[in-house]
């Protein structure tokens, strides 16, 4: 094992788009863990849009990472040392280890025996991501066979899973993505029935023909004119899945709502934001279905794995311009 651990340091708030210099590369001495905790070495590093959320200090739904913090982030990985009970050298471990090579922790989440699929599986569509695509859309959008679901950010880590689950119950699934080759992949290997790249002159028409019964269900995972042209279309009774707005998380100044807010009121449209964490108590069941689902090749998914800890900021930039398909992960080591 090296003596340090390198770490990326929250240096200053981003302004508009993350900055050489918000975050610092730093080095420390890897800790001893004392009595009651366990030293884990990451494997990956989730990267997720909400990243970006944790460096402002915007009102938020926990609190944002301070100045001189090691940066928050989801991880995976293995114990090296243990003075806790419950963990052992070679367990393989989920938590929030941060931007660094090792973490101390005395609580993580342990990958249970029967775990078979390849670990990028458990950062993906069994982890975070695939428990948000799960409850938001099941819980929130309460899908009916028949009716019409749009994703946004449909090729990315949550859309894609939804789409599928959508899909699974019998809806007809519209994605949204920011290119042609993104849409084309969207509907030949994950099974959407349409997909429409947000970049052409007439998407808004393309939104139209591909929707010709209206919009029942929204799983918003963008905000800006992609909600503004899918609520001038919605149904009476439409659920609005209130996912994520990336589209205004690197914005410098406030952001206006969305100019066909009245649509809620015409449509009596229902319109709820969540967050995965709020539903934490439930995982087991989300945990049991969507193996069944992953094992039986029913919902598939996708990675993009870029490597080293160095490439973190560069990384997570991927998610704003676009540069992922499917969950965004960070490599920091080998696999044991
Ligand atoms: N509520 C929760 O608990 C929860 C949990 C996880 C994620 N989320 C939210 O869910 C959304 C998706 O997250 P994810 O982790 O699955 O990321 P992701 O979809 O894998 O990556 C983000 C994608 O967003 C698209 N995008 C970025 N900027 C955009 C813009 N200005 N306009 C349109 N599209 C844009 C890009 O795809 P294109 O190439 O298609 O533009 C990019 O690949 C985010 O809003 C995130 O904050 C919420």
């Amino acid at each position: 094992m090296p003596a340090m651990n390198r770490q990326w340091i929250l240096a200053r708030r981003p302004v508009g788009d993350i900055a050489a210099g918000d975050l610092e590369l730093r080095e420390a001495p890897i800790p001893e863990p004392a009595e009651g905790e366990f030293l884990a070495r990451t494997i990956y590093l989730s990267l997720d849009p909400t990243n970006r959320i944790w460096m402002s200090d915007q009102d938020q739904y926990m609190p944002p990472v301070n100045i001189g913090e090691v940066m928050r982030g989801g991880t995976l990985g293995v114990v090296e040392r243990s003075c806790h009970p419950g963990f052992k050298p070679g367990d393989i471990v989920s938590g929030i280890g941060g931007w660094q090579e090792y973490a101390l922790a005395h609580v993580a989440q342990k990958l249970p025996a029967q775990a078979n699929l390849p670990l990028p599986a458990y950062m993906s569509v069994m982890g975070m991501t695939g428990a948000t695509a799960y409850f938001g859309l099941l819980d929130i959008g309460k899908p009916q066979a028949g009716e019409t679901l749009v994703v946004s950010a449909a090729a990315g880590a949550v859309g894609s899973i939804v789409g599928q689950l959508g899909k699974l119950k019998g809806c007809h699934v519209v994605g949204i993505a920011g290119s042609d080759q993104k849409c084309r992949h969207v509907v030949e290997d994950f099974g959407f029935d349409a997909c429409l790249n947000y970049r052409s002159a007439s998407f808004a028409q393309e939104l139209n023909a591909a929707c010709p019964r209206g919009i029942d269900i929204d799983f918003e995972n963008v905000g800006g004119t992609i909600l503004d042209d899918i609520l001038a279309r919605i149904n009476l009774r439409a659920r609005i899945v209130l996912c994520g707005l990336i589209a205004s998380y690197n914005a410098k100044n406030p952001v206006p709502g969305p100019y066909n807010f009245a649509q809620l009121l015409m449509k009596r449209a229902h319109l709820e934001g969540f967050i995965v964490s709020d539903y934490m108590r439930r995982m087991k069941e989300f945990w049991n279905e969507m193996s069944g689902w992953v094992e039986s090749g029913q919902i598939k998914y996708d990675v993009t794995i870029v490597r080293g800890l160095e490439q973190a900021p560069d990384a997570l930039r991927l998610l704003f311009t676009g540069g992922n398909t499917g969950k965004l992960l960070l490599q920091l080591g080998d696999e044991p």
